[in-house]
């Protein structure tokens, strides 16, 4: 009984979140940068409204962020100080690649991350690496559309070639993209996709979605042959739909809503179309142009494990009456009246990510990794600058009891756990500071003004006992 001996234990943060550093080392503009905080962030994100620089009306959160760039040292000190088996970030491609569209490498960037995994082994902490975290060069949404340019599959496999190369031998864990579902919900911030007026926007999302899944099965493909001791997770924005009522309709519709996400992992884990998702999008008048040898890529090239974020789970219903919405990972869904609620209305679910884990699980049988999970809340420093998040603790102890069930009494094989946001850093969803996540408090606010100093919350201490015990103490 009890996790695996090798339980990756950590916390997971992306580029555009904590790096700040916008400009260093010649870093080109990337959408997650010209994004905003305030009220047009939902019609910049979804794609509805055209943001391809900067204006003086918006503050742009992504520019300087935590300025992890400059303190990735301190950061990773603090990881270590809480026993950090894995530390998941993301690289930033236009770091790498500045415009994207580069036969070369830029080396000022690759050195950048190499310097910061050379880091993370110095405390034994293994890199989880995510390609893309939402982040798309500026110059190729300008120049090819983003995602919806089927060039985009060739950009992302250089990018692939000079990350897996040049890091062989310091990292071995990667995820293809952030949450590929989010492309659905959030295309301009997951794909770099813009809509004109008028356009079929379904068409477009599958269409980017398909040069998605083919670039991650390549992705699989070059890190195997770089480095056969590369694993390769795809990652979804998981939780599960609860139907509303036993009503068959409502039933039905939470399969719906499952499948849409299912959809992803099915082409990432099993290797080709699901049969559901062909009538759909043949219902739906959805052509996907395919190029010769896509289908026998994708049924090559299956990912190694399944990570996802959890944070809530969702329920559908058939009725249109029923609709009092819940927030919850940048898409809504039917208000469950059996759950709380945290501050931002995501409904707080522990046993719905043993469901979740379980039902992932049992459709695909592959090692599961949680890369994503925790509570964002409004945390208030006392005199001394000091934060008790019993209730953050609360959440945690909760899901990690949960997670535990799951693979004790249900089987699950799970190969690790990264507490989402475990620096405090710039929410994706609201552009806000004030929604922290982490172990580690930021002096940072809303408006960009702080010092920037790091301190210690309470569950860091709690945490670093958990990962000590390898998760059998959950006690404050
Ligand atoms: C996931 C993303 O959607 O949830 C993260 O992968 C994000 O980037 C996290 O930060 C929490 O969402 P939010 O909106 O609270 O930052």
């Amino acid at each position: 009984m009890g996790l695996r001996k090798d339980f990756l234990w950590g916390g997971a943060t992306a580029a555009n979140q904590c790096e700040g550093g916008y400009k260093e080392g010649g870093r080109g503009l990337a959408n997650v940068d010209v994004v905003p905080a305030g009220k047009d962030r939902g019609a910049v994100i979804t794609g509805k409204m055209k943001m391809f620089d900067f204006d003086e009306d918006h503050f742009y959160p992504a520019l300087e962020a935590i300025d992890m760039y400059h303190r990735y040292k301190e950061d990773i000190a603090l990881f270590g100080e809480m026993g950090f088996k894995t530390y998941r970030l993301s690289i930033a491609w236009t770091r790498i690649f500045p415009n994207g569209d580069e036969q070369e490498p830029n080396e000022a960037g690759l050195k950048f991350y190499e310097d910061l995994f050379k880091e993370c082994h110095k405390y034994g902490i293994e890199p989880l690496v995510t390609i893309t975290h939402f982040d798309c060069p500026m110059h190729l949404i300008k120049e090819y559309g983003g995602w919806r340019n089927r060039k985009m599959v060739g950009f992302y496999e250089n990018l692939c070639n000079a990350i897996f190369t040049r890091y062989k031998g310091l990292v071995k864990y990667w995820l293809t993209f952030n949450e590929i579902n989010m492309i659905l919900h959030a295309p301009f911030m997951g794909a770099g996709l813009y809509f004109e007026e008028g356009e079929n926007e379904e068409q477009v999302k599958f269409q980017s979605a398909h040069h998605e899944l083919v670039a991650s099965a390549i992705a699989t493909r070059i890190a195997h042959e770089v480095d056969p001791e590369n694993q390769v997770g795809c990652m979804l924005a998981a939780g599960n739909y609860y139907p509303y009522t036993c009503d068959p309709k409502d039933v039905f519709k939470a399969q719906e809503e499952d499948r849409e996400n299912y959809f992803f992992i099915d082409v990432q884990s099993r290797g080709e179309y699901p049969a559901y998702a062909l009538k759909k999008l043949e219902r739906e008048g959805i052509e996907i142009q395919m190029e010769e040898g896509d289908k026998a890529l994708l049924k090559e090239n299956t990912v190694d494990f399944i990570s996802f974020s959890y944070y809530a789970s969702r329920v559908a219903s058939a009725d249109p009456a029923v609709n009092a919405k819940t927030e919850g990972n940048i898409f809504a869904s039917v208000k469950n009246p059996y759950l709380e609620a945290s501050e931002w209305g995501w409904q707080i679910d522990p046993l719905g990510l043993r469901i979740t884990m379980n039902a992932m699980h049992d459709r695909y049988q592959k090692p599961l990794f949680i890369v994503e999970n925790g509570l964002g809340a409004v945390d208030v420093p006392d005199e001394k600058g000091y934060v008790a998040d019993d209730y953050r603790i609360a959440y945690m102890a909760a899901h990690i009891e949960a997670m535990k069930d799951a693979v004790n009494l249900d089987g699950v094989d799970l190969l690790g756990y990264t507490s989402w946001g475990c620096i405090d850093l710039v929410s994706a969803g609201t552009g806000e500071m004030k929604k922290r996540y982490g172990f580690i408090y930021v002096d940072r606010d809303d408006e960009g003004k702080g010092t920037l100093n790091r301190s210690k919350k309470k569950s860091f201490d709690w945490y670093k006992k958990v990962i000590a015990s390898n998760g059998e103490d959950l006690s404050i």
